[in-house]
């Protein structure tokens, strides 16, 4: 099998540190409008400030990623909240998870349509049940008990997505997305979350890997906070979040050498994609095998780092 370039930068970065992605796909510059890559920029960049703000102010990293997602999934730009990607049948199904490496808890949410910001929900999941994982129905209700704002599905579904539904079957490439972050907090806790609408022209009550703890989501103060993008069938198969965990908890490897090898696993089950992640130690990476990847960081000392294409090494 051919592999794919596997790019993306490893640094050791200073807490408190914030890792943001829009997700991975076919992302080059001769298809991105200047337009569109100035506005995926500039919503990377407002994630990373929501974030940080929370991180720098002593927040715990489970609330600084959270932060960050909210920002993503209320920017219609990105495949999460509104202007996810639609289903075979024109509606919206998100799903969402959050994961705490200081409890190694989690809690996550699938096919759910109505919830506004999906990440809340997964959170509530965490925090006010004994479970991880709920979908469709009881999720909402758990929502609606909470508080949580709810809107008519209509309000997710923007031009964009509709447009490009009835492109699918032309251009299979136009899928893909999912937004996430990871941070490691200046009490050296490290917290997960992913959002997505999955992929578009999926099958009504398909789950995709971002809900799946281990598989698109972990957090572990011992080794790693991960979240992942690209083609959720090939990240489920490989169980692709723990195989990171494992590669640095249990066979050592570096995280940066344990996220290339995941993909390359993930790849081995014919999906690309890639992943952010940071470690207990402040070493981030930000590897992916698809053309591109959303993404941003910002640490303690620096600026916030944006790429979105693989000649972007800076990030
Ligand atoms: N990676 C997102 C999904 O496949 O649903």
């Amino acid at each position: 099998m051919t592999q794919n370039r596997c790019v993306g930068t490893v640094w050791r970065a200073t807490a408190p540190v914030l890792v943001v992605h829009g997700g991975a796909g076919r992302i080059v510059p001769e298809e991105l409008s200047a337009a569109r890559a100035a506005a995926a920029r500039r919503g990377l960049r407002q994630s990373l400030a929501a974030g940080m703000t929370v991180l720098r102010d002593g927040g715990s990293a489970l609330d600084a990623v959270i932060a960050a997602v909210l920002v993503l999934e209320d920017d219609e730009q990105f495949n999460a909240g509104r202007g996810a990607v639609l289903t075979a049948a024109g509606g919206v199904e998100h799903d969402a998870a959050v994961a705490d490496g200081a409890t190694r808890r989690a809690g996550a949410v699938t096919c759910i349509s109505g919830v506004r910001n999906p990440v809340l929900a997964a959170r509530a999941v965490l925090e006010r049940t004994p479970h991880v994982l709920l979908s469709g129905a009881g999720a909402h209700e758990l929502a609606r008990r909470e508080g949580l704002a709810l809107v008519p599905v209509d309000w997710f579904v923007t031009a964009r997505r509709q447009q490009q539904l009835t492109g699918i079957q032309a251009r299979p490439e136009l899928t893909g997305g999912t937004v996430g972050a990871v941070a490691l907090d200046v009490a050296g806790h490290l917290a997960a979350a992913t959002s997505t609408g999955g992929t578009t022209g999926q099958l009504a009550g398909r789950v995709g890997d971002t809900p799946l703890i281990g598989a698109g989501t972990w957090a572990d103060d011992r080794s790693c906070a991960v979240s992942a993008t690209g083609d959720g069938e090939a990240l489920m198969l490989s169980v692709f979040a723990h195989e990171v965990d494992a590669l640095v908890r249990l066979a050592g490897l570096s995280l940066g050498a344990a996220c290339h090898q995941a993909l390359r696993e993930t790849e081995a089950r014919a999906g690309t994609g890639g992943c952010i992640a940071v470690g207990p130690d402040g070493t981030v990476a930000m590897p992916f095998t698809s053309a591109g990847m959303f993404r941003g960081a910002i640490d303690a000392t620096g600026d916030p780092r944006i790429g979105m294409f693989a000649e972007d090494t800076e990030c």
